[in-house]
């Protein structure tokens, strides 16, 4: 079958096509023929890093949706021709976090990832894809939707009457965009781009910030919400954004710790967050309770993911520098 390998040796061209023998289910495991992959922010990471670790010669990305092909022994309740999507930490079923769910993330160090015509999951790792959407919607579920609402709804408790800030329009902010208007809250959006910022009020923000043109976006947000802040922060860009959601959040609000698109280990002065009696969530992707709770939501406010852009197969390179470049807005895919 035809799949993408991880490649630390091949300089620019850390992304290899290769044929690799159809994987076989074992009992309790499913196979899948993957129709789209999604790509994240995570497998840009991913790819920079192809040379180190465990990385090289794994299959990349945990995104894909597809139709079950073959089933093991002992495979509840699994059935050839279903349409499956899985969760991105393979092995984290449902209840708490547990640490040692990281090795079971797929497309990483430790495991093979969705982008390849067949893959081989543990039964339990898989949810039922929502049937109002095609597998290019489902494959962009995975880690962008289901960490927006593991952070925001299933720990935040966001619901109407909160106001929420969505830093970016990339895919898990586009998620907790469409999730806070589904549930009648109100959403403040900062981005690069006035274009970005139009389509954001076009899917139901109301305060629109141009973080380019406003980089004291937390003074234009407190100034909007009359001094109020917002009850609940999608905090996607990490140290470079990490002091101004401090400022942003409201009494009683909760910043929902997730990204990391300006870098790593944001050193923030939490003085403001005891004052403001105010929580951090921290968050790694979700669980498979956490995707099937969510593909009822979806299912419920017939919301459609957010695709900016599909790739074919052979364009997977592309795909990567279109991510890279910054310009999409919501979801960029594959089809397999
Ligand atoms: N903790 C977890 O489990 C988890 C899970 C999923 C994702 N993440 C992290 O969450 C972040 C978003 O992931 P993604 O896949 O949704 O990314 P993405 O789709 O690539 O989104 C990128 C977008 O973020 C916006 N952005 C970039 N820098 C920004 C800044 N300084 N301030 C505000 N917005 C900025 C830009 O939107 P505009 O052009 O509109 O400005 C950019 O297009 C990444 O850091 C990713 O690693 C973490």
């Amino acid at each position: 079958m035809k799949a993408y390998r991880l490649n630390g040796h091949a300089g620019a061209g850390r992304l290899v096509r290769a044929d690799i023998n159809k994987p076989e289910p074992a009992s309790g495991e499913v196979r899948i023929r993957i129709e789209a992959a999604s790509l994240n922010y995570r497998d840009l990471l991913i790819l920079d890093r192809a040379g180190q670790g465990q990385l090289d010669g794994r299959v990349p990305l945990c995104d894909g949706a597809g139709v079950v092909d073959a089933v093991g022994s002992d495979v509840m309740p699994w059935l050839v021709g279903d349409r499956v999507a899985s969760a991105p930490f393979c092995g984290w079923v449902s209840g708490p976090f547990r640490t040692s769910y990281i090795r079971s993330a797929l497309g990483s160090d430790t495991m093979d990832g969705m982008l390849a015509e067949y893959v081989v999951l543990p039964a339990t790792a898989l949810v039922r894809v929502p049937e109002h959407l095609s597998s290019v919607e489902a494959a962009t579920l995975p880690c962008a939707a289901v960490t927006a609402w593991h952070g925001l709804i299933a720990r935040g408790g966001m619901g109407k009457g909160d106001t929420v800030l969505i830093q970016g329009t990339g895919g898990v902010a586009l998620f907790g965009l469409q999730f806070a208007v589904a549930l009648g809250a109100r959403a403040i959006v900062i981005s690069s781009s006035d274009e970005k910022l139009a389509r954001a009020r076009a899917l139901g923000g109301s305060i629109l910030i141009n973080y380019r043109d406003t980089p004291d976006w937390d003074v234009a947000l407190m100034k909007a919400t009359d001094g109020a802040g917002a009850s609940h922060i999608l905090e996607l860009g990490g140290p470079g954004t990490y002091d101004r959601s401090l400022r942003s959040v409201a009494s009683g609000g909760k910043i929902v710790q997730i990204g990391v698109l300006t870098g790593f280990g944001p050193k923030p002065d939490l003085a403001r967050l005891q004052w403001e009696n105010a929580d951090i969530i921290g968050v790694t992707v979700g669980s498979v309770e956490h995707f099937a709770a969510m593909n009822g939501f979806l299912t419920e406010h017939a919301i459609h993911p957010v695709v900016d852009r599909v790739f074919r197969f052979d364009e997977v390179p592309e795909a990567y520098d279109y991510l890279r470049s910054g310009s999409h807005f919501g979801k960029v895919v594959v089809t397999v």
